[in-house]
């Protein structure tokens, strides 16, 4: 394997005569975890389609596991598993069929999928539904499924779009585990999310992108010292722009997201000292986090 497992390079893709992906180029390390963060529409999936051969690029060049991709994407799919977006397990098999038939897919026989059923069983925590078909299934628990389904082939890449979209916490909580553990092994992790606390747990290095662009890149504590760099008072009160007027001479800057206030401070003592002259608001005073940086490059307002 090369240095780097995933490899892309000023790639482009349209659709519509837009260009949904736009330049972009990351590289993914051998060994670390990488996220792809972004907006809804930003072009992740799409990102994560065209490093499986799934979409085709319209400029640029992508490698995988140092093969060429498209040209040698098959090969490629050999040493990888994927977490789609959107599951697409079979719903008229069992948990248990579900796994046979993609080891099937991947070239393993009865014998020895059989064998690796009940570790991936153990992983998802799916022991008690083995024989459950998958339209029985909860969402969360086909997450998990497609989850333990994407390990059947022991790949030294994982390629995840939004892994832990629809669990619940503690669910979410046992994939973070899980998938530390999978990089102890030395596996390598692409995953998108819209959970920055997950990125901020998980990521070695992540980038952010916006209408196909990248528009930041580094390690999450970097990017949080390098776009905010100071601690933050959040505050919920009932005249937000009120409220900002007779904070600003106090901070360094205020954001406005729906009916909270975001306070940048270096020194939140001046900033404490107003609130609590009043009984009207609520605020937490937090250290900077990924979420603030997200916001900040992309925009308080939602997009689509
Ligand atoms: N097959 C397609 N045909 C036409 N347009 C598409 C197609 N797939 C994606 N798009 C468009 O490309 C853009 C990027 O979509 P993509 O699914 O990659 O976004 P995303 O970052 O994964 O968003 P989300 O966070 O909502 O999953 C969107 O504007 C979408 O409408
Ligand atoms: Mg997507």
């Amino acid at each position: 394997m090369p240095d780097a497992a995933i490899e892309f390079h000023r790639v482009e893709k349209c659709y519509g005569g837009r260009k949904v992906v736009d330049g972009l180029s990351f590289d993914v390390r051998v060994g670390e975890c990488f996220g792809l963060l972004g907006p809804n529409g930003a072009g992740k999936t799409t990102t994560l389609r065209m490093l499986l051969g799934i979409a085709a690029p319209d400029a640029g060049a992508i490698r995988l596991c140092g093969e060429p991709i498209p040209e040698r994407a098959r090969i490629a799919r050999a040493r990888i598993g994927v977490v789609p977006q959107f599951d697409n397990l079979d719903p008229d098999f069992t948990v248990h069929e579900n796994l046979l038939v993609f080891g099937r897919y991947f070239g393993l026989n009865a014998k020895e999928t059989r064998e690796l059923v009940p570790s991936l069983l153990e992983f998802a925590r799916l022991e008690h539904k083995a024989d459950a078909r998958v339209a029985e299934l909860s969402g969360g628990m086909k997450r998990r499924l497609t989850l333990a389904r994407a390990l059947v082939n022991d790949p030294d890449v994982l390629v995840m779009d939004e892994p832990t979209t629809g669990l619940d916490p503690q669910a979410r909580h046992l994939i973070w585990e899980r998938l530390r553990s999978l990089l102890a092994r030395g596996k390598t992790i692409l995953l998108t999310t819209h959970f920055m606390e997950e990125a901020e747990r998980l990521c070695d290095r992540l980038c952010v992108i916006e209408e196909g662009r990248k528009i930041a890149e580094g390690a999450p504590k970097e990017l949080i010292a390098s776009e905010i760099g100071c601690d933050v008072i959040e505050v919920y009160g009932p005249d937000p722009l009120a409220l900002r007027d007779a904070l600003a001479p106090f901070a360094t800057r205020i954001d406005i997201s729906g009916e909270t206030l975001f306070c940048y401070v270096d020194d939140p003592q001046p900033v404490h000292a107003q609130l609590k002259q009043r009984d009207d608001v609520r605020y937490l005073h937090r250290p900077a986090n990924l979420e603030d940086v997200f916001l900040r490059l992309t925009g308080r307002e939602m997009q689509d």
